[in-house]
Parts: C-alpha cells; structure tokens; sequence
C-alpha cells in the first residue's frame, strides 16, 4: 500500500503563480501554508480560544459528553472562510480528548489506498482531519461514507477477472472536516457529520484581544491603540492579525521606538496598502473593476477573476465573503453587484442606472 500523503492543506491555492498572488497582501497571507511560527500562536485549549462562542459551546458539549462515556466523539464539519481557526479547533479538540489527530487535505488523499493508510493507522478514538474537505475526489469520497458510518472500507484489488473486494476494519475515529466552501460538499458527505458548525469573522473586541495575546507571546511591545488599529485592518480574521502583527513590529523596531503604538501600526500597514477598512488593493481592484467596465454589475465571479488577474476561486474563498459581510458586493442570480457602500470604498459614487441589473 502507499504511503499516505499528509500535510499540505494549501497544496492547490498555494500553486497559483507567483505573479498572480504576489498582488494582495491578504491573497498572499490567506493562501500560504501556515509557518512554523504561525502554529506557535495557535491555542492549544478551549480556554485559551477566545471568539466563536457558539461553535465552542456545542464542540465542548460534544467533548464533555463523549469523554463521560468514553466513546470517540462523531463526526464533525468545520466551515468558514481561511484563517478564523478552524485547523486550531481540531488541534484543540484533539488536546482536550487526549487524542491524536492526523492531518490531511482533500485533494492529497488521491486514491481509495490514500484513505486506507490514513484510516488504518489511526488508533480509537484518535482525530482524523481533512482540510478543504470539499476538494477530496468523488471517487475517494464514495469510501468515505463506509468508513464514517460503519468504520469499515471495502477496498478493491486488482483488476480483470482478479479483481475481488477486500474489507477492512477501521478503528473507530473521528473525522473533523475544515472547508472554505461549505456550499461545495455533496449532501451525502454533508449528512454523515453529525455537528455542522460555521466560523465567523470575528468581532472588533474579540479580535483585538488576540492581538494583546500575540503580542504577549511574541514578546512585541504594543500600546491598546496600536492593537486597536491591527484590530481594526485585520478584517475580522486572526490570521491576518498575527501577520500583520509581524510586520507592525518589523516597522516599529526600524521606523519608531520599537512598540506598536498607534500611528506606527496605521503607517505599516499603510505601506502594506492595507486601508483603514482593512481593504487591500485586490479588493479594491475588484470593486474598481466592477463600477468602471461593468458599471457597478451584476457580473460573473470568472469574468472579474480574469479582469484583476486573480483566480476567481482564490476571489471567492478569500476576498468575497468579507466584501459581502461588509455590505461592499452583493450576490445576485446574476452574478455579484456593486453596492452603494462598495463605490464608497473607493470614492466613487453610482452613476445613474449602474447596477441596475441587480434590482431586476
Ligand atoms: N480564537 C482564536 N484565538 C487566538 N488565535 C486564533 C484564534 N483563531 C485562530 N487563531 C490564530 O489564527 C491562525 C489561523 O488559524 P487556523 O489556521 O486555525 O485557521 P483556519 O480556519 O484553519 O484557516 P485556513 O482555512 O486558512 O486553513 C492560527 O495560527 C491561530 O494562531
Ligand atoms: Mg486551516
């Protein structure tokens, strides 16, 4: 049997050329794989993760309940656009547990046989988890569904007239799903997680005291309004605020005194071209792009990805849920409409009849 392939959650974003996403920050930021000190800020247990208190509520309900019986936890969906937390929550789940958890992503785990050593060299109880769970190969997902179920896996082996179906027994574990595009998943796949939960972007408080802890972690000097001012450019995703926070301390120890105050962290990321709204400049190429040759939509996602020179599914996981969140596009049938708010944003104002298609 061949070696799984583990680890590699970015595998198909991170491929994009370098040219496409050396333009935005937050692309760049959002599709590399997390670096080794970025996973050193990770939390480690549920009282250490601060936000998304729904999703932490049932997964500790879940957790208390499983432990108490001593039976593995079921089967668990984690939606939500890149960097809310959702590969810390299955690490955290895992600690919490006692258990091990296992890394993969969906379009790693190729073949039938992929699934099977993964599965096979799992112990009871222990995590298995798939990132973009959504991109994992139809045909692999067929055997996923036996083993979720019935923890089993009837394999096929060789071809022809030789060809017979091999079952194997699996420890019974837990598969925690992360998907950017929940929308994607078949409705099979979908069922069989007992717990569907979404992240969402988090809050202006929230997020600002995760820059203080970073902060404290990494040692970095920073005044309450510098972190309130990282808060405010970190469009509700901790991800980008531990980046960003970096790059703050880079431009205080080199421009400034050395700590983040406020003015030092509006500046850096000035230089990153990140707006006071947290925008950076693929978004607001899209927003551009949509009011000056499409007179503000609706227009198709494909259309505007070959318009910036971005790929429309990069668009789609990262910079469109917030631009929608913010009330800066909007989804129709049709395709996505500019907003009043999203002409704002880079000081233009509707022409008349512009968008008109969107009220239709
Ligand atoms: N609630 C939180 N409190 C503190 N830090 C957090 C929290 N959630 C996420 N982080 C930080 O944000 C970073 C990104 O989180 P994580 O890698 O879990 O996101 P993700 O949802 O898996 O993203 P992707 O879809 O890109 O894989 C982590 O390194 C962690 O340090
Ligand atoms: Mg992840």
């Amino acid at each position: 049997m061949p070696e799984p392939k583990i680890q590699n959650p970015k595998s198909k974003i991170a491929a994009t050329p370098p040219a496409a996403t050396g333009l935005g920050y937050i692309t760049s930021t959002l599709a590399a794989p997390v670096s080794p000190a970025e996973a050193a800020l990770r939390p480690l247990s549920f009282g250490d993760f601060t936000g998304q208190l729904k999703t932490v509520e049932r997964l500790q309900v879940m957790v208390g309940a499983a432990k108490k019986r001593g039976e593995p936890l079921n089967h668990i969906l984690l939606a939500g656009p890149p960097g809310l937390g959702k590969t810390t929550l299955a690490f955290i789940l895992g600690h919490e547990l006692g258990k091990n958890v296992r890394v993969t992503s969906g379009p790693v785990v190729e073949k039938a046989g992929d699934l099977a050593g993964l599965l096979t060299n799992l112990e009871e109880g222990d995590i298995l988890f798939i990132d973009e769970i959504h991109r994992i190969p139809k045909t692999v997902e067929e055997y996923l569904y036996s083993a979720m179920e019935d923890f089993r896996l009837d394999i096929m082996i060789d071809q022809g007239p030789n060809a017979r179906s091999v079952r194997l027994t699996i420890p019974r574990f837990t598969l925690v799903g992360a998907t950017t595009r929940a929308g994607l998943l078949t409705a099979p796949l979908r069922s069989r997680f007992t717990l569907q939960t979404r992240l969402d972007y988090y809050d202006h408080a929230t997020l600002k005291g995760i820059v203080h802890r970073s902060c404290g972690l990494l040692g970095v000097p920073v005044e309450d309004e510098g972190a309130h001012e990282i808060a405010t450019r970190s469009r509700g995703t901790p991800r980008i605020a531990n980046n960003l926070i970096n790059f703050c301390r880079d431009y205080a120890q080199e421009r400034a005194k050395g700590k983040i105050t406020r003015p030092v962290a509006a500046d850096a990321l000035e230089l990153l071209e990140i707006d006071a709204r947290g925008l950076d400049e693929m978004d607001k190429r899209m927003l551009r792009i949509m009011a000056e040759n499409y007179r503000g939509g609706p227009v198709g996602m494909s259309t505007i990805a070959v318009a910036v020179g971005e790929e429309a599914e990069t668009l789609e996981e990262v910079h469109e849920p917030f631009l929608i969140q913010e009330g800066y596009l909007q989804r129709t049938p049709q395709g996505r409409a500019l907003t009043a708010k999203g002409y704002a944003a880079i000081g233009l104002k509707p022409a008349p009849g512009d968008g008109q298609g969107a009220l239709l």
